[in-house]
C-alpha cells in the first residue's frame, strides 16, 4: 500500500494559487466568501454518525479507511462546509509508540499503561506513520479523491506534544494536569525526551498526511494553555512546539496552530509557528487579531456553547464574529473548540448558511 501514498506532490500545490475559499483564506488571499467549517463537525450530534458508531467501535472507524472517509464526508454532504477534516483522533499515533489506547463509552480516551518514569519514556518507539497510521492516510486519499471535483479541501491533523504527553501521563483526560506537571517539574530531562519523541512522531505523521493528499494541517494543543502559566509554557513547551512547526512547514501546505487557552500569552504561542492561528472564544476576535497582526490569518472564535442557544441568539453571535472580522481576507469562520454532542443539527445547518450567505462577495 505504501506506494499509493505518493499520489500528491506537495510542491506543485504551493506554486498554483488555490481557488477554494478555505485555502485562499489560509494564505490571507481574498476569497469569494468567508469559509466555514467546525471543530468536531463529524461527531455524536449527527444521527448518521451515531448510527455508524452503533455498528463499529471508535478505533475500528478510525482504522478502516472507508468508514473514516464516510464519516469525514457526512458534514460536507449535510451542511456544505468549506473544508473536511479527516475523521480520526489525536491519540491513535500513541499506539504505535507503545501506549495502549481505548475509547471507553461515556468516559473518553484511556491509556492502559501510562508513563510514570523516565524509563517508560525511553521505551517509547518512534515508528514511521506509514506503518502505524495507514488507516487515516488511506482515509485522506479516499476523501481527497471524492472532494477534488467539488473543490473542498481536506485537512489533516495531529496533537501537539504537551497535549499528547498529558494523556500519556495521566492515562486519560485530566482536570488539573497534576501528574503531568509533577513529571515535568521533577524529571525535566525525561520530560524533554518525551516531548521530543512526541514531536518527532507527529511531524512525521503530519508530513505523511500531506503526502497522502491533505491540503492543510492543524495542530491541536488543547491543554498546554489550560495547564501552564506563561513562563512554564515558554520554558517547557514552546521550544519543542517551534521544532514541530519548523519541521511541518516543509509539507508545503498551510498549517493551523490551534492552542486553546493561551490568551495570557497568545503572541508567544503564535510565535511557535503555523500559518493560521486558531482562536478559542476567550478574547473577542478583533482584539485577538489585532494582537497577532492582520497579516496572520485566523480561524475560530465562536463559543461552541452558542450552538446550544435559540437561533436568534446564535445568529447574533455569528454576526458578531463576522462583524469583528470586518471582511478582512484571512478569516476562517469556526468555533473556538469542538461542537458538543447536544448540538442541534439545525443550528449547524443555519450557522453554515448564515456565514456563507452573509459573506458572499
Ligand atoms: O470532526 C472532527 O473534528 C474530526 C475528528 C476529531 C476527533 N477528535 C473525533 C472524536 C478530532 C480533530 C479530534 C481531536 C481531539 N481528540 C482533541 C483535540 C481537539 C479538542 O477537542 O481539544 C482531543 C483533546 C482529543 C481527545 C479525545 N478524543 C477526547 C477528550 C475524547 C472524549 C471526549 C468526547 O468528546 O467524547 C475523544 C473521543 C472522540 N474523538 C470522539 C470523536 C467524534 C467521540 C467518540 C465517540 O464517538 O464516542
Amino acid at each position: 500500500m505504501a506506494e499509493q501514498f505518493q499520489v500528491t506532490e506537495t510542491p506543485s500545490e504551493v506554486d498554483t494559487e488555490p481557488t477554494s475559499p478555505f485555502l485562499r483564506a489560509c494564505r490571507g488571499l481574498p476569497a469569494e466568501r468567508t469559509p466555514v467549517w467546525l471543530l468536531r463537525q463529524a461527531g455524536r450530534y449527527m444521527p448518521e454518525y451515531r448510527a455508524l458508531r452503533a455498528q463499529h467501535s471508535m478505533l475500528e472507524v478510525i482504522r478502516t479507511p472507508e468508514l473514516a472517509a464516510q464519516v469525514t464526508l457526512m458534514p460536507v454532504d449535510a451542511f456544505g462546509v468549506d473544508a473536511a477534516i479527516v475523521f480520526s483522533d489525536i491519540l491513535p499515533p500513541l499506539v504505535g509508540m507503545g501506549l495502549e489506547l481505548d475509547f471507553v463509552k461515556g468516559d473518553g480516551p484511556k491509556i492502559g499503561n501510562p508513563i510514570a518514569s523516565p524509563r517508560d519514556v525511553d521505551l517509547l518507539g518512534t515508528p514511521p506513520a506509514e506503518e502505524t497510521m495507514s488507516g487515516t492516510l488511506g482515509a485522506i486519499m479516499l476523501v481527497r479523491r471524492e472532494l477534488e471535483s467539488r473543490d473542498v479541501p481536506v485537512i489533516g491533523f495531529a496533537g501537539a506534544p504537551f497535549t499528547l504527553a498529558s494523556y500519556a501521563i495521566e492515562g486519560g483526560t485530566s482536570k488539573d494536569f497534576s501528574k503531568t506537571k509533577a513529571f515535568m517539574l521533577s524529571e525535566p530531562a525525561a520530560w524533554k525526551r518525551l516531548l521530543t519523541k512526541l514531536a518527532t512522531v507527529q511531524a512525521d505523521y503530519l508530513l505523511a498526511q500531506a503526502r497522502a493528499g491533505a491540503q492543510a494541517l492543524q495542530v491541536f494543543d488543547s491543554w498546554a494553555g489550560r495547564a501552564l502559566g506563561r513562563e512554564d509554557y515558554l520554558r517547557y513547551v514552546a521550544p519543542v512546539n517551534r521544532d514541530l512547526y519548523a519541521a511541518v512547514a516543509r509539507a508545503g501546505v498551510p498549517v493551523i496552530n490551534f492552542s486553546l487557552g493561551v490568551n495570557a500569552y497568545l503572541v508567544e504561542a503564535a510565535a511557535c509557528g503555523g500559518d493560521v492561528i486558531g482562536l478559542d472564544w476567550q478574547l473577542p476576535l478583533d482584539e485577538a487579531w489585532a494582537q497577532l497582526g492582520h497579516e496572520r490569518p485566523v480561524q475560530g472564535n465562536l463559543d461552541p456553547a452558542s450552538l446550544l442557544a435559540p437561533w436568534r441568539e446564535l445568529r447574533a453571535r455569528v454576526d458578531d464574529v463576522l462583524q469583528r472580522a470586518a471582511g478582512r481576507p484571512g478569516h476562517v469562520f469556526n468555533v473556538g473548540h469542538g461542537l458538543v454532542p447536544q448540538t442541534p443539527v439545525d443550528n449547524v445547518r443555519r450557522l453554515v448558511e448564515r456565514v456563507q450567505e452573509r459573506t458572499s462577495r
